[in-house]
């Protein structure tokens, strides 16, 4: 068996430990004669398994007592939609920051229910950097704020935290996790599970439960977060085979990694390992301001566009795989969640330098 170099920007890379667990599981899940995907998500021991995950979560993220954590279907393109229909109920306008396509998409959702107002955007100067706090300026009767902790296509990634007397709703799907996060910052913090958390089919919402109370009287019960909250995350069937494997990378992250915080170390040394790469040569360019460049998806491009193809032939061939950039923007990215490891970042810098001298 080779497990190959994957940089995929999601679904991700998973940590193979957890793949491997998931593996011995499969069959005969702890003596129960079944696998976890043909349990009843009512049955105790799926109910064990739903409520571990939400109290390592809880653990990781420190998530204070009062915050509600939920397992909802959909995507964070979902929750785009969710955002507004939960929160606008007393009225208000949704404000929004734009940094790029993650935010552009959010806004649009929120323009269906209500105008959006823009309270900062860097579109001007091509989305190199985010907002400064004093470039936020939110509508007098702001219902609250709304950001993308993280651009995934730009690579571009906050390096502070809004301060707004306002609930704060963060995107924070392909960020979450990589390193600690105050919680009590934020009203709402969503993301989608196939980059961090797990696979594709289940996004976690953590939403501060006085906000539970605000949603539009027409949010269909499935959009709702309160029904969610009031039912455990089982107003219907979850995806309980995706709960479980979230619940086996939280214990992952807990026991094997040791925490956020030295995931972050790990993080930011796989990151600086590869735009150093970047940075050291003519050949290679990430535009992003460097206060501002994401640590988990980076993006860069080759200075002669001709050799794209060749560059991603090349490499697959050296088992790097998924570096192409995002449909919309070309060139390359490479995504370095959790479970891509230091090893992998090494493989795709020795390579790059080898492809520079080769082809530069
Ligand atoms: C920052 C961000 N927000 C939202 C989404 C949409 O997520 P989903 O495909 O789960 O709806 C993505 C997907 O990559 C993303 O990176």
């Amino acid at each position: 068996m080779t497990r190959l170099h994957n940089f995929c920007a999601g679904p991700a890379a998973m940590p193979t430990a957890v793949l491997e667990r998931a593996r011995e599981e499969m069959l005969d899940y702890r003596g129960q004669g079944l696998s976890v995907m043909e349990m009843s998500h009512r049955s105790p021991t799926f109910e064990a398994i739903a409520a571990q995950a939400e109290r390592d979560l809880r653990d990781l993220l420190a998530i204070p007592d009062n915050y509600r954590v939920l397992f909802m279907q959909g995507g964070a393109t979902l929750q785009f939609a969710c955002v507004p229909l939960n929160l606008l109920g007393p009225g208000g306008t949704p404000n929004y920051l734009d940094t790029g396509i993650w935010s552009a998409k959010a806004i649009k959702e929120a323009n269906h229910l209500a105008g959006a107002h823009i309270a900062g955007s860097t579109q001007g100067n091509g989305y190199v950097h985010v907002p400064r706090p004093d470039e936020i300026a939110l509508s007098t009767d702001a219902a609250y704020l709304h950001y993308c902790h993280n651009e995934t296509i730009g690579g571009l990634a906050y390096d502070y935290v809004p301060e707004v007397d306002v609930p704060l709703v963060c995107d924070m799907s392909s960020s979450i996790l990589s390193a600690p996060l105050d919680v009590s910052r934020y009203g709402v913090i969503y993301a989608g599970a196939q980059k961090n958390i797990g696979p594709a089919g289940i996004t976690v919402v953590i939403v501060r439960d006085d906000l539970l109370e605000r949603a539009l009287p027409q949010t269909p019960s499935l959009l709702g977060w309160k029904v969610y909250a009031d039912n455990d995350s089982m107003i219907n069937t979850p995806p309980t085979y995706a709960w479980y494997l979230a619940g086996l990378v939280f214990q992952w992250l807990k026991q094997d990694v040791g925490g956020l915080a030295e995931m972050e170390a790990i993080n930011r040394r796989k990151c600086e390992a590869l735009y150093a790469a970047i940075d050291a040569s003519d050949f290679y360019a990430n535009p992003i301001d460097p206060t501002n460049r994401s640590i988990m998806n980076v993006p860069f491009t080759l200075a002669d566009e001709a050799l794209n193809s060749t560059f991603l032939e090349e490499a697959e061939s050296e088992g790097l795989l998924n570096l192409k950039g995002h449909r919309s923007v070309g060139g390359m990215r490479a995504s370095l969640y959790n479970a891509v490891s230091e090893a992998d970042v090494q493989a795709l810098t020795t390579f790059m330098r080898d492809f520079e001298r080769r082809r530069g």
